[in-house]
């Protein structure tokens, strides 16, 4: 009933000589949720607002991960300009909970994908948050990893490493982090494939992210990787843990 009421009073809004699909163009372009849903998870919605990302298709997968787990702490290390973090935000807004805290030193460094970085690189991704209401799920903290560990004083649900790709900054992020990780928590590992894909021009022998993982692997850590050009893996940061999948 409250459906058929909105639509009279919308369609008695609209100029009787304008088209409904024009009506609808204005009206959707102005709301913030389809904006988001539009730039982050339509097809290839990521290409096209200049996100100057590698994360590609894994956005599907980080926002049905948080859609699914329900985090309440989310933290990111390595942002860029914000494709991975607005996704993860805008699930947390349609969990109705959990806020994702994006550490990025927004700098010149080996591992920035924008040619165009300080301040622009920031603004873009801040303008992204205000443009699609994210701002109360998204945390921006303009530091490194290391130094935002230093100050790190909260219990996390999900950990996504995308950060400093080398296997010494991947090494260190996760050993700085994990013994905050609650008892159900995950890890996600972006760039975990690249020993599948080393013909991609993009390939780069500095990549020490497929090494630790296996080491993490021998080590006796569970994982799953959802394999395509660039790969992501889901692990259990409990030692012999399993299960994972089920856990929930
Ligand atoms: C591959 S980009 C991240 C891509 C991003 N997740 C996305 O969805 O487009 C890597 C980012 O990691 C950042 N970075 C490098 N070293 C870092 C560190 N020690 N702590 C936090 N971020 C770091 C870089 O500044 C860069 O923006």
């Amino acid at each position: 009933m409250f459906k058929s009421i909105f639509k009279k009073i919308i369609t008695n809004l609209i100029p009787k000589n304008m088209s409904l699909q024009a009506a609808r163009h204005i009206l959707t372009n102005h709301d913030p949720d389809y904006l988001a849903i539009r730039d982050l998870l339509m097809s290839d919605g990521h290409t096209n607002e200049n996100w100057q990302s590698g994360l590609g298709g894994q956005a599907y997968l980080l926002y049905g991960l948080v859609r699914a787990l329900k985090p309440k702490t989310i933290v990111e290390i390595g942002s860029a300009r914000g494709l991975s973090a607005c996704t993860m935000a805008l699930a947390c807004r349609h969990n109705h909970q959990g806020r994702v805290h994006a550490i990025d030193p927004h700098d010149l460094n080996d591992w920035t994908d924008s040619p165009k970085i300080n301040q622009e690189q920031l603004e873009f991704f801040k303008n992204r948050l205000e443009n699609y209401d994210l701002s109360d799920f998204c945390n921006v903290i303009q530091t490194t990893s290391e130094k935002a560990a230093l100050n790190w004083n909260q219990n996390i649900d999900l950990l996504f490493i995308d950060g400093d790709h080398s296997y010494e900054g991947v090494r260190r992020d996760f050993e700085l982090f994990k013994k905050w990780l609650t008892p159900r928590g995950l890890v996600l590992f972006h760039d975990t494939g690249w020993e599948f894909n080393r013909q991609s021009p993009w390939y780069r022998k500095d990549l020490g992210v497929p090494i630790y993982l296996n080491e993490l692997k021998k080590n006796n850590f569970q994982s799953i990787t959802v394999l395509d050009e660039v790969g992501l893996t889901i692990l259990d940061p409990q030692k012999g843990g399993m299960d994972f999948l089920n856990r929930m």
